[in-house]
């Protein structure tokens, strides 16, 4: 089963709580109880990067290196600068969420 159904704004949501609480926690809540009288082999439930985080990244110098948990420092957010960098100053790549 996909569950897609969902009250979506993330600027709305940050003054409406209630409301985005409600449709979408206790939404997927009634969702599941539900299932529990009519069971399905998966549940798909569909979310974002303010879940998952900031995901992962691959240095892009040849050498295979994974790294997790990139963040920008607060001079990187005012100068508009959103990608990140390796201690060389080499670009990472985003690679997918496992
Ligand atoms: N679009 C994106 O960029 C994006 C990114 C990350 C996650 N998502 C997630 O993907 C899912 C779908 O998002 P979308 O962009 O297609 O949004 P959308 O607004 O087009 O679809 C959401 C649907 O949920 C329905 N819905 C809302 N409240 C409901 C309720 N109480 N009961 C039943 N249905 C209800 C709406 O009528 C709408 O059809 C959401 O869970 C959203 O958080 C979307």
């Amino acid at each position: 089963m996909l569950h897609l159904a969902a009250a979506v704004g993330v600027g709305q949501s940050m003054y409406e709580p209630d409301y985005y609480t409600g449709t979408n926690n206790l939404g997927t809540a009634v969702l599941l109880k539900l299932l529990l009288q009519n069971p399905v082999k998966r549940l798909v439930v569909a979310s974002s990067m303010s879940i998952y985080g900031e995901g992962l990244y691959r240095s892009t110098d040849g050498i295979d290196l994974i790294i997790d948990g990139c963040e920008r420092t607060a001079e990187q957010l005012k100068a508009g600068i959103w990608e990140h960098y390796d201690g060389d100053g080499n670009r990472l790549a985003p690679i997918p969420t496992s």
